[in-house]
């Protein structure tokens, strides 16, 4: 297997990628080349992600008033985010599809919305007590409204619809 492509088989399963305590910097996820064909065939209509409009407007608005302070108004994250800074930490990564956000379920990206990476060593703070359940899975919404088609088709094969 070739380099290039085992560092993409790594950073899909995870495991390059996602891990905050990796001592290497982090790797920017890119769609891999060869999925890429096999989930957006050539001229097919861009999926519908199921969501509502209303939603995804409140979303944009509590995610620029809670989120957008550290990760950039438009989810474009931090320009240094694989590096970790002179604290040690990593800082904000993009949120918009361009970083790993989309390797992770709802109910990951939920969990660490609500408890933050702080007990970690993190530096993401716990929106649970200021942000109720609903509020933050419109954020959500917000933020995969933003993925690009391909991006947002990679995510869906692998969190299909309940
Ligand atoms: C004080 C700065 C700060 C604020 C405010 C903040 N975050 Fe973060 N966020 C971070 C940092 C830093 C990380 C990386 C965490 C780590 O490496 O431990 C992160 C990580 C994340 C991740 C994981 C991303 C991934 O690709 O794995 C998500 C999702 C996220 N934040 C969403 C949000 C949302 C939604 C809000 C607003 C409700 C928010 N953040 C507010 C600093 C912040």
């Amino acid at each position: 297997m070739k380099l290039r492509n085992l560092i993409v088989v790594l950073s899909l399963l995870g495991l390059a990628a996602c891990s905050p305590e990796a001592d290497t910097p982090r790797q920017a996820a890119r769609p891999p080349a060869a999925h890429t064909p096999a989930t957006a065939p050539p001229g097919s209509a861009p999926l519908d992600r199921g969501l509502e409009f209303g939603r995804v407007v409140t979303g944009g608005r509590l995610y620029r008033e809670n989120c957008a302070v550290c990760h950039g108004r438009e989810a474009e994250g931090d320009p240094n985010w694989q590096r970790r800074n002179a604290q040690g930490r990593f800082p904000p990564p993009p949120l918009n599809g361009t970083a790993h956000t989309w390797h992770h379920s709802r109910d990951v990206l939920k969990g660490v919305i609500r408890n933050g990476t702080l007990a970690q060593g993190g530096g993401m703070p716990a929106w649970k007590q200021k942000l109720s359940d609903e509020e933050i899975d419109a954020i959500i919404d917000w933020i995969i409204s933003r993925w690009p088609e391909e991006i947002y088709r990679t995510w869906r094969e692998a969190n299909p619809p309940k």
